[in-house]
């Protein structure tokens, strides 16, 4: 049996959306930006695309880029603020994803901007006093970039509180919503928020497509030079298959969210109460009983080396900490935030609605045979 217990680091595509990105590769491989029909009809694509995910989200269509993936979206925000929108300080957490992370150390190295990183309670979660008194503390430009749903342990920001303190500091605020995109609706219309990342493998489309959210208010310029595309803010010519896939993929999740959540929620309970049937030492990161993101099980066992690969051969897929760093084995900078000192093993489980209960008793079965027997 194979089974895929890896769905935060990414999806399969859904068949629906695999139709249409198959049809538009085959029938519409006009240029957008040509004025002859075939160009007008891959524009028309684009610009369906673009009302779907602004319709998803309660935005204007004006205020949908796509991108190439979540990365990009998150460099975008991050570095167009601070070259384009003088923002000379940015509050963020020291868990956030890499693509924020990293981003932040590389700023740092060009600009004169501070970084500073609020304080997290013991799941993870952004402590909103803290990020208050540090408001407060400073007169200088600010961003404040924060996850909605962290990668690797599933622990959920409130972002609409979060929105609403930047607001009345007069602070920018831009959210990591790339695992949350199509698991939770995001009304944008009720939310204050300046810049948003989304990527569509994370929600069954389409892998190298994602897109930016930037509120109407905020005028960047274009974090790739080049054509006049994505309306003068991206050069390059448009992925129209992953474009129309990934308006699909989104348009598939809202429709099915209430089902799925159901599906997925017991599949992760169920793997819970597996888990500590059989291990009577397992322990769970993040806010597991609370605020945290029905997909991701982040659990962490007793003396349990090499457990990934055991589970790679018996045909299991997880991850370790976040999956975007698999292959070099620099451990996880979330967990050394949270768990400095745990000398446990984690695992991340996560599920979509393409998982069954027969696969929960699969992994547990040869949970029990690599660690047990
Ligand atoms: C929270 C978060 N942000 C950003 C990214 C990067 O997205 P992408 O793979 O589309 O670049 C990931 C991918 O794992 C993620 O989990």
């Amino acid at each position: 049996m194979k089974v895929y217990f890896d769905n935060a680091a990414t999806t399969a595509v859904d068949e629906e959306v695999v139709k249409v990105m198959a049809q538009v590769l085959r029938e519409n491989y006009g240029n957008p930006s040509s004025i002859h029909a075939q160009g007008r009809k891959a524009r028309a694509t684009i610009e369906e695309a673009r009302k779907t995910v602004a319709n998803a989200l309660n935005a204007s269509i004006g205020e949908i880029f796509f991108t190439s993936c979540g990365t990009e979206s998150n460099n975008m925000a991050l570095k167009c603020s601070v070259r384009d929108l003088g923002v000379e300080r940015i509050i963020s957490s020291k868990i956030e994803h890499h693509a924020i992370t990293h981003t932040l150390d590389s700023i740092q190295k060009e600009k004169e901007v501070e970084v500073t990183f609020v304080k997290l309670d013991r799941f993870g979660r952004a402590d909103l006093d803290h990020l208050e008194s540090l408001l407060q503390s400073s007169n200088k430009k600010t961003l404040v970039s924060l996850i909605h749903a962290n990668n690797e342990i599933g622990t959920i920001n409130d972002i609409k509180s979060i929105g609403e303190i930047c607001h009345a500091y007069s602070a920018l605020f831009h959210t990591d919503t790339v695992q949350t995109m199509g698991y939770y609706p995001i009304d944008l219309s009720q939310m204050k928020v300046n810049f948003l990342s989304a990527s569509a493998h994370k929600f069954h489309g389409p892998k190298g497509c994602g897109f930016i959210y930037i509120n109407g208010e905020n005028i960047i310029k274009p974090y790739l030079d080049g054509g006049s595309q994505e309306r003068n803010m991206r050069g390059g010519t448009e992925n129209i298959a992953g474009i129309a896939g990934l308006a699909k993929a989104l348009e598939v999740s809202y429709a099915h969210l209430a089902e799925r959540r159901e599906k997925i929620t017991s599949l992760r309970q169920l793997m819970k109460s597996e888990l500590e049937n059989h291990f009577p030492n397992i322990e769970f990161n993040g806010d597991i009983d609370g605020e945290s993101h029905y997909k991701v099980l982040s659990a962490a066992f007793d003396n349990a080396d090499l457990l990934l690969m055991n589970l790679d051969i018996a045909g299991i897929a997880a991850s370790g900490g976040s999956a975007c760093s698999s292959g070099v084995d620099v451990g996880s900078h979330v967990l050394a935030q949270l768990t400095p000192d745990s000398m446990k093993t984690t695992v991340r489980f996560s599920f979509s609605y393409y998982n069954s209960e027969e696969e929960v008793h699969y992994v547990i079965d040869k949970l029990k045979e690599i660690l047990l027997s």
